[in-house]
């Protein structure tokens, strides 16, 4: 949803900002620019489209200097457009801006610039900030931005240059993240710490209400009172290399290391004692447990539920997408946990629904990918799920991560309140022991579900059905499939279907049907006679590979390895990542970067 870079230092600044931009591109790519401060005046290139696009402008019109802002943006306010592209630059051009978020109040500031006679070039809410900044400015410029940011509404992360300091980005983060770093003789600022870890071995992650000075070899960071805050600088460790090595695109390279991913996070979840971690006596007081995210976290929650709701019977759970939670009349007391789960740990909607637990004296828990995002520092308690960067927006291993994360926290959880024994607990921690595994070996049906993408491409409508867990995972598959290859797709609880949405099956349209639970076959196999009567095509991801119901109604059948059947939510959805990424590359689409989306939606 935006990402923002800065640098100052002895390089062209302009090319870090284009290396940086590459890296942040999934957070954003409708259009991306930069504005470079050299021999006291800023210039600004700004391009619509992806990065390159900017790239191919700066080779042709190169900005020298050693000091530079840069953005690549997700529109909101403003179509994308190059005059709607930031950096903005004030009405005197001496500041330069750039922001991830959204102004709430930018009319009204907007119209008493506009009465002072300040004239705005863009539609955007952003443009606001840099004629806010010189209009605040008498001459100290930190004031200026303080002063500026107190009058601003809504969520920000701003990169701010101005002409009186040569050598400084000033970054302004609220509600949006902002990471800053410096080396001997550099510094920098950055939306996201992946980003940042082929320049620095350690960062500063600014909370919420902190502005940093960044200048070279030096960061100074305040509170939005203006007082020096001491700040603790974090090493960067790559869990995963950043960088695509011989992948087609993220996507294909992200699946690859779900094995890797499991291992690394079944190994971190144990070796951290991160179960030990949570409060005991809270734990077992709990009554309540809600569940909060969207999309592919969501999914992953969905599962979480049906876990909890098997092994924790005497505990009331409640899923919820993040976008509606924060409007129903949640109950949250005392013996009420809130579970956010998020890959970033910045999605503006599960975010808020976490300051509004905390808020109400509830305790939340988060299940995140990130550990230096918001929801980690903000929720009482963290599990990571150790998935490593990811950046493709269509979320792959993190889901595997996220699904297995909460099956080792409910299976803690049963133990410690009786509800299973310790045998049962187990077997279920031997059975996690071999999904790295079983992982390998799904992904070995890449080749089959590549020639069966070449069949299947031209689909015009897919229907995901399942059955108890299997529903979960009918939803993801549904979701990635829509996302990356624009194919009308739906998921239905396999037995929902015959009371209204049957109506649209017929001759061509696919149905994709997940059978991983033993005593739901029969009940599955009448749910696909009446779709495959209909004339559907129909293919069965199962591991009852040679069961004779199925294999006699089937027309593809994608055999997955036999799993404990609580765990295969974490394999089953492997097939349907793949049939997504194959389907999308066989139509020409652009998997990593899917139209209208950003990886991190950091707006509600
Ligand atoms: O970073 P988060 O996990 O909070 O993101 C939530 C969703 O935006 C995300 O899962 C989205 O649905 C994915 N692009 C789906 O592949």
């Amino acid at each position: 949803m935006c990402g923002i870079i800065g640098y100052t230092g002895d390089k062209k600044a302009s090319d870090i900002i284009i290396q940086g931009l590459k890296y942040l591109e999934y957070r954003g790519y409708d259009s991306s620019g930069v504005a470079v401060l050299n021999d006291g005046v800023i210039k600004v290139a700004k391009k619509e489209g992806r990065i390159v696009n900017l790239e191919r402008h700066l080779e042709e019109y190169p900005l020298e200097g050693h000091l530079a802002i840069g953005h690549t943006r997700w529109a909101t306010h403003g179509r994308p457009s190059d005059d709607n592209a930031h950096p903005f630059i004030s009405f005197h051009t001496r500041f330069a801006v750039v922001h991830n978020g959204i102004i709430e109040n930018y009319l009204e500031i907007k119209e008493e610039l506009m009465a002072e006679g300040v004239v705005f070039r863009s539609q955007t809410d952003s443009e606001v900030v840099a004629h806010l900044v010189e209009f605040m400015d008498k001459g100290d410029t930190k004031r200026a931005i303080l002063d500026a940011v107190a009058k601003l509404k809504g969520a920000f992360a701003l990169g701010i240059i101005c002409v009186d300091s040569p050598d400084v980005i000033y970054a302004v983060k609220k509600d949006n993240p902002l990471i800053v770093g410096v080396t001997d003789n550099e510094g920098f600022i950055c939306s996201d710490i992946n980003s940042l870890q082929k320049f620095l071995s350690e960062v500063i992650v600014l909370d919420n209400d902190q502005m940093a000075v960044v200048g070279r070899g030096k960061a100074e960071v305040f509170s939005f009172d203006g007082i020096p805050v001491k700040k603790e600088r974090i090493k960067l460790t790559a869990e995963e290399e950043n960088a695509l090595s011989d992948y087609e695109c993220f996507m294909d390279k992200e699946m690859s290391e779900i094995p890797s991913a499991l291992r690394r996070a079944i190994k971190f979840y144990r070796e951290e004692k991160c179960f030990s971690k949570i409060d005991k006596d809270y734990l077992k007081k709990i009554r309540r447990i809600n569940i909060v995210g969207c999309g592919t976290a969501l999914h992953a929650g969905l599962y979480g539920e049906k876990l909890l709701n098997k092994f924790i019977p005497d505990v009331d759970v409640h899923s919820e997408m993040a976008s509606e939670f924060r409007y129903d009349d949640v109950k949250v007391d005392e013996n009420t946990l809130t579970i956010t789960i998020s890959q970033s740990g910045e999605t503006a909607d599960t975010l808020t629904c976490q300051r509004m637990v905390n808020a109400r004296g509830g305790k939340t828990l988060t299940i995140c990918n990130v550990p230096t995002s918001s929801m980690v520092h903000y929720a009482d308690y963290a599990l990571m799920i150790c998935a490593g960067p990811e950046v493709a927006v269509a979320s792959t291993k993190a889901f595997n991560c996220q699904e297995l994360v909460f099956a080792m926290f409910v299976f803690d959880l049963a133990l410690l309140r009786g509800t299973i024994t310790p045998e049962t607990y187990a077997h279920f921690c031997a059975e996690i022991d071999a999904l790295p595994e079983k992982a390998e070996k799904a992904l070995a049906l890449r080749e089959k579900i590549s020639a069966y993408a070449a069949r299947n491409f031209r689909r015009k409508s897919v229907f995901y059905l399942g059955r108890g867990m299997d529903y979960c995972v009918a939803m993801e598959g549904s979701l990635k499939l829509k996302e990356i290859s624009y194919i009308h797709c739906e998921a239905y609880a396999a037995g929902e279907l015959k009371h209204g949405t049957l109506a649209l099956i017929e001759k061509d349209i696919m149905v994709v049907a997940l059978v991983t639970q033993k005593n739901l076959i029969d009940k599955m196999y009448s749910s696909l006679a009446e779709v495959k009567t209909r004339g559907a095509s129909l293919t069965v991801i199962t591991p009852f590979a040679d069961n004779p119901s199925l294999l006699d109604i089937a027309d593809y059948i994608m055999e997955i390895p036999v799993t404990e059947e609580v765990l295969s939510p974490i394999i089953s959805v492997i097939p349907t990542q793949l049939m997504s990424y194959y389907i999308a590359r066989a139509k020409g689409c652009d998997i990593d970067k899917p139209r209208n989306l950003a990886k991190s939606v950091t707006v509600e």
